[in-house]
Order: structure tokens, then sequence, then C-alpha cells
């Protein structure tokens, strides 16, 4: 089974994936950590040399790598699913996942960390809302493609694994 986790940046993404990979049996992925082993660089770096075009498609080239693997849960970048076919790549592949956990909640999280996170590092509290609120409009459309949306907050990883599993 293939299990591709989407979702804005601190959604949860990692948290949920690794405690799904646990309990499902199923080796986890972190496709922001593929791709800095694949360069030797950590995403801030990528960013900031070569640029998020080339991210962008780093991302997309490992990312469709993963056809060769059968079972995995995969916690995508924030972004991952709203560039090139990339949605369109995982939901012919696997089963994806929108965790569509509630603005503030990301926000307050996001706050706290988002020291290695390129596209928000330098904003201020007020821009960070401002950010959240747009990126998140313009997303939408391509989470809405997820074949199953949770909201962290109402819903547990065993409740998202049982209608994994009964899907
Ligand atoms: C991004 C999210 C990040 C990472 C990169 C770009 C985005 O992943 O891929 O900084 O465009 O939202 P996380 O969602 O794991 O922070």
């Amino acid at each position: 089974m293939r299990i591709f986790l989407i979702g804005f940046m601190g959604s949860g993404k990692t948290t949920w994936g690794r405690l799904i990979s646990e309990k499902m049996g199923l080796p986890f992925f972190d496709l922001d950590e593929i791709i800095e082993k694949r360069v030797d660089l950590k995403i801030n770096d990528i960013f900031e040399t070569k640029g998020e075009d080339y991210f962008r498609k780093l991302e997309a080239v490992c990312l469709r790598e993963l056809h060769e693997k059968k079972d995995f849960i995969l916690a995508c970048g924030g972004g991952t699913p709203c560039f090139y076919d990339n949605m369109m790549v995982m939901n012919s592949l696997g089963s994806t996942v929108w965790l569509n956990t509630p603005k503030q909640v990301m926000a307050t999280r996001l706050l706290q960390e988002s020291g290695h996170r390129p596209l928000i590092r330098s904003l201020s509290p007020l821009k960070l809302q401002e950010y959240i609120d747009d990126k998140l409009e313009e997303r939408l459309q391509f989470y809405q493609q997820a074949t199953m949306i949770v909201d962290p907050t109402l819903s547990s990883p065993d409740e998202l694994i049982h209608q994994l599993q009964h899907a």
C-alpha cells in the first residue's frame, strides 16, 4: 500500500506519517529528507543556492522514483501536490491523504519552527498569518484532489488506518 500524506506546512504530516507507519508496519519516508540526501544539501540551502524551480524539479523526480517501492507511507512537502502533475502521479500510485489541519493550529506551530522552512523563515507573525491565508487558498484546489481528507484535531491515526484499510 502506498500512502501519500499531503497538506500545508505544519499540518502534521511527519508526525502522523511516523505514527501510522509504526502502527501499520510500513516503511516511512519524508520527501524533503530524500531530496536533501540526493544533493547533500539542506532544504534552506537548496532554495538559497539553486532556487525554488530547481527544488520543484528535484521534488518531482524523487517523488516519481518511489514508484519502484510497493509499500510505504510518505510525508510530502507542503507544496508537493501543487507542481507538475504530482497530484495525478500520487493518486495513480496509491492513496493520498490530506491533513486538513485548522489554520490557527498550523500558524502556532509554524511560529515556533519556521527556521528550516525557506518560504516562511523571514516572516513576522502578522505576515506569516497572511502567507498562510493566501497560500492555502491557492493550494486548496490541489489538496482537495486527495482520496481522503482528515482533520487531525478531530480524528486519530487509528481512525485513519481503519479508513485506509477499509477503503
Ligand atoms: C514547502 C514545504 C516544506 C518543504 C519546502 C517547501 C512548501 O515541507 O518542502 O520548504 O512549499 O510548502 P513541509 O511541509 O514538510 O514543511
